[in-house]
């Protein structure tokens, strides 16, 4: 395996891949690798490209995770809507908790990204640690971006809930390729949009495929729809109101009359919106324990800004590639 050593210091602290187990290092000499978007490279391991580090923690969360049928998962693609995601469903988990939503509300300091913890970005990726989850009141609530295939055993042996959460392939490219391009240290170049967009479409991107990350967890919906509630960003930005309270029947925690009739729903969506989080403080100018500015997760809120960036050609071909995977599924854009 090739090491990074001088190109570390362009590497953001948390994908240095300086830290590496043995077991991941064997591993990584038998993946196909190729050229990575912010680390040298990227792993292909149970058909998904994996950074070295993150790797390390799915091996970690895979051997190591034991769910409880209490516990919720919310599972998204980079840049798919996660951070919404993991707002909306603490605000939802703890709405008793916190019943004082503008005043006294974790989401107002925290970022939600440290509220609801990724297993592979953070929990499991130190080689030496397993996190100790029991003392975690519930119903726990943890993040991931790991394919169905991949979830840990115990996850699919569980009754615990998987939300999944996706985006248009157009919008979820165009996002990560400006996030990709934050993450960049300033010392290194941005990547080209077309290469990154050929990388994309053809996979080689962190997690993708995403047509066949949407489509493991579209068909675990359709088997099994208590187990697996799959969502669209964009339905989910057209009626959030509908989709919120879709999920806590789905979480088997629903709102009352009385609730719905006092605007808890609405407090939710409002703390949780875009406009809301993006102006707070600890989000404007806080940093993630694992180095990120908690900024470079809110950049615009909106569906369709494929249009300003992909050409006619990029999206006849994104399209296509979404029609031919997809379409014979049942699931479009
Ligand atoms: P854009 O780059 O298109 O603006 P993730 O949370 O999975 O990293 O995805 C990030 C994308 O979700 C970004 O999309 C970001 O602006 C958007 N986003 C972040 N917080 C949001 C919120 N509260 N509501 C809607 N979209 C949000």
């Amino acid at each position: 395996m090739e090491k990074l050593s001088d190109e570390n210091s362009l590497v953001p602290k948390y994908l240095q891949e300086n830290d590496l187990g043995e077991e991941c290092k064997e591993l990584l000499t038998t993946l196909p690798s190729e050229k990575g978007w912010i680390t040298t490279h990227l792993y292909q391991y149970q058909g998904f490209w994996f950074a070295p580090i993150i790797l390390q923690g799915v091996l970690s969360c895979q051997k190591h995770f034991q769910a409880l049928d209490t516990d919720i998962l919310l599972v998204t693609s980079p840049k798919s809507g996660t951070t919404w995601l993991k707002a909306l469903s603490f605000a939802l988990i703890n709405r008793n908790k916190y019943p004082n939503i503008y005043i006294n509300h974790p989401l107002l300091t925290t970022n939600p990204h440290e509220l609801v913890p990724f297993w592979e970005i953070g929990l499991y990726c130190d080689k030496d640690l397993i996190p100790d989850l029991n003392t975690l009141s519930p119903p726990r609530i943890f993040s991931t971006h790991l394919s169905y295939e991949s979830l840990p055993k115990s996850v699919k042996d569980s009754t615990c809930k998987v939300v999944y959460l996706c985006r248009d392939p157009k919008d979820t490219f165009v996002s990560y390729w400006h996030f990709i391009n934050k993450l960049r240290s300033k010392n290194s170049e941005t990547i080209p949009l077309e290469e990154a967009f050929e990388r994309f479409c053809r996979g080689v991107n962190p997690y993708g495929p995403i047509w066949e990350h949407v489509l493991g967890y579209w068909k675990k919906s359709l088997e099994n729809s208590e187990k697996v509630m799959f969502l669209k960003y964009e339905e989910m930005k057209m009626k959030p109101y509908f989709y919120l309270k879709e999920i806590a029947n789905f979480l088997e925690c629903p709102f009352s009359k009385e609730e719905e009739s006092k605007g808890v729903v609405d407090d939710i969506l409002n703390l949780c919106s875009f406009e809301k989080l993006s102006n707070l403080e600890v989000n404007k100018t806080g940093k993630m324990s694992f180095d990120i500015e908690n900024k470079c997760f809110f950049r615009l809120g909106r569906v369709g800004d494929w249009k300003n960036l992909l050409t006619t050609e990029m999206i006849e071909h994104i399209n296509t590639i979404t029609e031919k995977k997809l379409v014979k599924h049942g699931l479009s854009f």
